[in-house]
């Protein structure tokens, strides 16, 4: 049996959830859950910025098991972009098939205004970094054609629909952070196809589809890009308007769960 998997006292999720900045609410939602800190988990990175618990939370969402990863550690904290490479293999390791990403984003569009939620299409790496790196074998050639899964794409629609939830679409840019973009990085990433821009979720991704796991991400959009009408983004701003979509994205999400095969 995994070393996890001996925490999670006899459940056995196959869906887990990374829970982006100020989401961490939505374990709140958890119905009978078992809390484990990260810090008693070996090789898990314990977060340390604010509006990151970091806290492995089991229990009932929607009626399903699921794994509440609730915060992450960002490749900007330490430079090592596959800082969560731990977390990934050991919730692999215990029988995890599904990962749902979320994040905190800048819009690059004004029509995905802030508090909006976007549903990640593709990515765009523009971090120069990769988290396979180092790694020595054919299986780090990972195909990234569909990484985010068409049929949880498809389903985290029909949940947002069902709920009357508006959902965006869009291509994810990473950079690495942790300053934000200039107004002349945010117009670059505009004009090379990104409609929102982040610090996290790619690296995760990358991992994931190299253990074979499905991956579906979704952005609060905290902002508009620095510079367009004059935005001028702060972590106040992200935690503050995190806080405020958190609801609407725990009603999206619960729905999915529930509906989920
Ligand atoms: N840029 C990068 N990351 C972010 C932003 C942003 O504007 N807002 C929230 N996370």
């Amino acid at each position: 049996m995994s070393e996890l998997l001996k925490h999670f006292d006899g459940r056995a999720p196959k869906i887990a959830i990374i829970l982006g900045s100020s989401l961490g609410s939505f374990a709140d939602a958890v119905k009978g859950a078992i809390r484990i800190p990260y810090g008693d988990l070996k090789g898990f990175p314990v977060p340390k910025i604010s509006g990151h618990a970091g806290e492995l939370v089991v229990g009932k969402v929607g009626g399903k098991e699921i794994a509440v990863l609730a915060g992450r550690a960002h490749a900007y904290e330490s430079g090592n972009p596959a800082v969560m490479r731990p977390v990934l293999d050991q919730i692999k390791a215990a029988g995890i098939e599904r990962l749902i990403l979320t994040n905190a984003a800048g819009s690059l569009k004004t029509s995905i205004g802030p508090g909006s939620i976007m549903l990640i299409t593709d990515h765009i790496n523009y971090s120069g970094m990769n988290p396979l790196i180092g790694g020595h074998g054919d299986e780090n050639f990972v195909p990234m054609t569909d990484a985010y899964d068409p049929a949880m794409r498809k389903a985290l629609l029909k949940a947002a629909k069902a709920e009357k939830i508006p959902l965006k679409q869009g291509v994810y840019v990473w950079f690495s952070g942790p300053s934000f973009e200039t107004p002349a990085e945010i117009r670059m990433a505009q004009i090379i196809g990104g409609h929102a821009v982040g610090m996290s979720t790619a690296p995760e991704t990358i991992m994931a589809r190299r253990l074979g796991l499905k991956v579906a991400g979704l952005s609060v959009i905290t902002n508009l890009g620095a510079g367009i009408k004059g935005a001028s983004p702060s972590h106040e701003e992200t935690k503050r308007e995190g806080a405020k979509a958190a609801e609407r994205m725990k009603t999206l999400l619960t729905r999915f769960f529930k509906d989920l095969k």
